[in-house]
């Protein structure tokens, strides 16, 4: 077989795109390979969200350069955002690459392949077919792995939302759903090869049944069907837009066990001008409703969130609004960024500018914050039983194995080897706190399931 090597940078949906290449290429007769050297094909699918992850890719592309130097028959290949939002000037800056290709042309990954051998020359594919159904056809046959105890199942792509920093619907397009018959199909074919979890993938899946379907049909009656499925033990999604949140979805939240009581819901900022200036279309206090709502009727959930700092304009004040509301919603995690100036997107012409220093303070005040919060949160497990689902080996000393407990905490556990495995789900008490892990011990398989 020929050798494949295979680099993601990015989000979630990037880390689907890229499997669906493997798995599209296994069936054309590549493997994957973990060493650049010995590949006959190298795939790097790119984010360009911020400047950082642009500048990463054209490093990682500098240090390409040589091998394809020394083998001209290497195939070099740049998929994902950075390639439908710059296309063609990739080439002119690496002509070393052999092609570009955009987030929506996924499918076509052998097609690809099979022209740049035809014909050597290198060329760009991007854009989008309004037409097009989104459909993720199953391939029959052989798997090159099987899915981990906990799987991602794509169910929208796109969005429609233009929030003024981001570059995602220029780079992923219009929102467009899966029919759910084909998700239930997918779910069911996870959970037979071993799969307990689902976690159900999206820019916006709350927005799911809206576009692109034969009938329409809401989130919540997606996460009804999926729940029904034999097998599938715990079920998540992500992300979430408050806007597209409903009554119903929290209703699911109370009334299905395998529903985690985890939410990420990206706030992005805790002042309302800033907020009205990034498009979210809602203010503090609508997001702050919604919160309460979901809470009283799911005490126990536990929340996570999306920070912006540095937005163009953002005062002293108004980042003062961001911390006090972190500090009063008391999230278990966030992923917290300095604003990132995106050609293109509307917040890019914004004037005010936030300096980088203080951009840079901002994120560290926000992230040492979060530690804090973390910390906290994570003293309320000390001393008891969190079940969790076992995904795979622990990486801090003297801990075996690691898996999330329902409001998705990493947890890192002691116990004896072989009394537990990878898949099971396991009772763990809390012994310390690091970070944002619980560490703990099972007993002799104590729990197992
Ligand atoms: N700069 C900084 N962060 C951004 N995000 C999106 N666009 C930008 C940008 N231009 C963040 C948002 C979003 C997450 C996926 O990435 O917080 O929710
Ligand atoms: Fe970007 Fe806003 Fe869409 Fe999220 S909701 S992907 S931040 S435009």
């Amino acid at each position: 077989m020929k050798q494949v090597y295979l680099d993601t940078f990015g989000c979630q949906m990037n880390v689907a795109d890229t499997d669906r290449m493997e798995l599209i290429l296994f069936h054309s007769g590549y493997q994957r390979t973990l060493e650049k050297e010995d590949a006959d094909l190298i795939l790097v699918n790119t984010c360009s969200i911020r400047e950082k992850a642009e500048q990463k890719t054209f490093s990682l592309f500098g240090g390409l350069k040589p091998l394809k130097t020394a083998n001209p028959d290497l195939i070099l290949g740049l998929t994902g955002c950075l390639g439908q939002q710059e296309g063609k000037k990739l080439l002119q800056r690496m002509p070393y690459l052999d092609f570009v290709m955009g987030p929506d042309q996924v499918e076509g990954i052998a097609q690809a392949v099979d022209q740049v051998r035809n014909t050597g020359k290198p060329f760009v594919w991007t854009g989008f077919d309004q037409e097009k159904i989104y459909s993720i056809p199953e391939l029959a046959g052989d798997l090159p792995k099987s899915p981990g105890p906990s799987a991602f199942v794509n169910i929208i792509k796109g969005c429609d939302k233009f929030c003024t920093f981001c570059i995602v619907p220029f780079t992923r397009g219009r929102e467009k759903s899966r029919e759910p018959e084909e998700l239930f199909d997918e779910v069911r074919h996870l959970v037979n090869r071993g799969a307990k979890e689902i976690i159900l993938l999206g820019q916006n899946v709350n927005s799911y049944g809206k576009r692109g379907l034969k009938n329409p049909m809401p989130f919540h009656e997606l996460l009804y069907g999926v729940a029904e499925i034999p097998g599938v033990e715990r079920l998540r999604f992500t992300t979430s837009h408050p806007n597209d949140f409903t009554r119903e979805t929290i209703r699911a939240y109370r009334d299905l066990d395998i529903l985690m009581n985890h939410l990420h819901l990206p706030v992005q900022s805790g002042n309302n001008q800033v907020l009205k200036a990034m498009r979210r279309d809602h203010t503090i206090e609508e997001y702050k409703g919604l919160l309460a709502e979901l809470k009283s009727e799911v005490p126990d959930m536990s929340l996570s969130t999306d920070i912006i700092v540095g937005f163009p304009g953002e005062t002293d004040e108004a980042f003062e609004d961001t911390m006090k509301f972190m500090e009063e919603v008391g999230y278990s995690s966030s992923y917290m960024f300095a604003y990132s100036p995106r050609p293109g997107t509307p917040a890019n012409e914004l004037p005010d500018s936030v300096p980088d220093e203080t951009k840079k303070r901002r994120l560290q005040e926000v992230i040492s914050l979060q530690h804090k919060q973390s910390e906290k949160l994570g003293q309320s497990f000390l001393g008891k039983n969190v079940e969790v689902l076992i995904e795979g080996r622990s990486s801090k000393p003297d801990y075996i194995y690691k898996g999330r407990n329902p409001q998705y905490w990493n947890v890192n556990i002691q116990g004896e080897e072989g009394t537990i495995k990878v898949g099971d789900t396991v009772t763990v008490q809390v012994e310390n706190i690091t970070g944002h892990s619980l560490n703990g011990t099972t007993r002799c398989g104590a729990g197992v399931q």
